[in-house]
């Protein structure tokens, strides 16, 4: 059995998976040499020679156990009709959605020929794959599409997706609804095209008091669970509800993902004794200490393993690794996590 897929299964062997978010991107040379090649970050991204290439090119480099495709959550909002673009350096632009009216203007189905250059690359990359590694697909969770897709972009506090939601319940809830049918057509579609696990990011849920947490994030996630395990009941979700400080037991047993990604500030120890010993863990690194290398990684991975040992837990970090990180610092975590 793959390492990967053999932390879900009956016995998980001794060995941790490893594979890091973002692991294809800035960091590289190689990425940055090819970026070049198309006029802007969504035609990248749908241009499947090249997003082929931008996800194989990590794992030439470093021993990951896990391709993930090489895409972005925002493809969604763009195949629902909203405008998408990236600012070079600035990040994601929207037209941002202010009233019902804006919202109305919402395509009610994905275009799912819009995306099918996604699903072209992951059969090129399951083509090209070692057998050994596994193919990770993945989208945004509704709440965290919904951030973007409200304010027209990032915003450090989420305010203008929180606003809406007091103010307009309804409206907002029909968003979500919306969103949760695209999130399963994508993931399913995924999982045809060839992706083996599929991750489900929220990037944006720890901002939320415990109510709305629970409205928004709890419920769609378990939703699109459902949806994709009617489907494929044996195909591994994580879920990754960034910088929530608390009730991870809850989050796991109401949503029923496989596994829960962590991001760098939750105590590993903690979490890992709050969950049963089925559910796997991932993450938790910090993408500084990456950055930084030398003892504090070597003492950041000491304790990441011995926090995890006898436990299923695939390694990664708390959140995307960062532009700066030298490459040589992500070969000495490879050699460490393999011993
Ligand atoms: O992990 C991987 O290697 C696969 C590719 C991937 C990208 N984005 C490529 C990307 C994945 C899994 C994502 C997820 C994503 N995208 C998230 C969730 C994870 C997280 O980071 O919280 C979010 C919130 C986005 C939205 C997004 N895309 C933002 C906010 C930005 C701008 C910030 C930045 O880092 O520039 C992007 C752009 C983006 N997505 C880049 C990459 C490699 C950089 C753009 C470039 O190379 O020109």
């Amino acid at each position: 059995m793959k390492p990967f897929l053999a932390q879900f299964g009956d016995a998980p062997p001794a060995s941790r998976p490893l594979w890091l978010m973002r692991q294809a991107g800035r960091y590289l040379p190689e990425y940055r040499a090819i970026r070049k090649e198309a006029p802007s970050f969504l035609d990248f991204c749908y241009d499947p020679a090249l997003a082929i290439e931008a996800t194989l090119q990590p794992l030439r480099r470093f021993d990951f156990d896990a391709a993930i495709i090489f895409s972005d959550i925002l493809v969604i909002p763009d195949a629902l009709g909203q405008k998408v673009r990236f600012a070079e350096g600035e990040g994601p632009r929207l037209e941002p959605i202010d009233t019902r009216a804006d919202l109305a203007r919402l395509s009610s189905t994905l275009d799912v020929q819009r995306l099918q250059p996604v699903y072209d690359a992951l059969r090129g990359v399951k083509a090209a794959l070692a057998p050994e590694k596994v193919l990770i697909g993945f989208c945004g969770a509704p709440w965290t599409l919904a951030t973007y897709m409200i304010a027209g972009r990032g915003t450090p506090d989420q305010a203008p997706a929180r606003l809406f939601a007091y103010a307009d319940p309804e409206a907002f809830s029909e968003l979500i609804t919306r969103l949760e049918a695209a999130c399963i057509t994508h993931l399913l579609n995924q999982i045809e095209a060839g992706a083996e696990v599929v991750q489900i990011f929220d990037s944006w849920a720890g901002v939320l008091p415990e109510a709305e947490f629970e409205r928004w994030c709890i419920g769609p996630v378990a939703r699109i669970v459902a949806g994709v395990k009617a489907k494929y009941p044996s195909v591994p979700v994580i879920g990754f509800p960034r910088a929530v400080t608390g009730g991870f037991f809850r989050f796991v047993s109401e949503t029923k993902i496989d596994a829960i990604s962590l991001d760098t500030a939750a105590r590993l120890s903690e979490v890992r004794a709050a969950l049963p010993a089925h559910i796997v863990t991932q993450g938790n690194l910090d993408p500084l200490v990456l950055v930084r290398g030398g003892d504090a990684l070597e003492r950041a991975i000491d304790g990441l393993l011995s926090a995890t040992d006898g436990t299923r837990h695939i390694v990664n970090l708390g959140h995307g690794i960062l532009q700066q990180t030298p490459i040589s610092h992500v070969e000495r975590l490879v050699e460490r996590v393999r011993g």
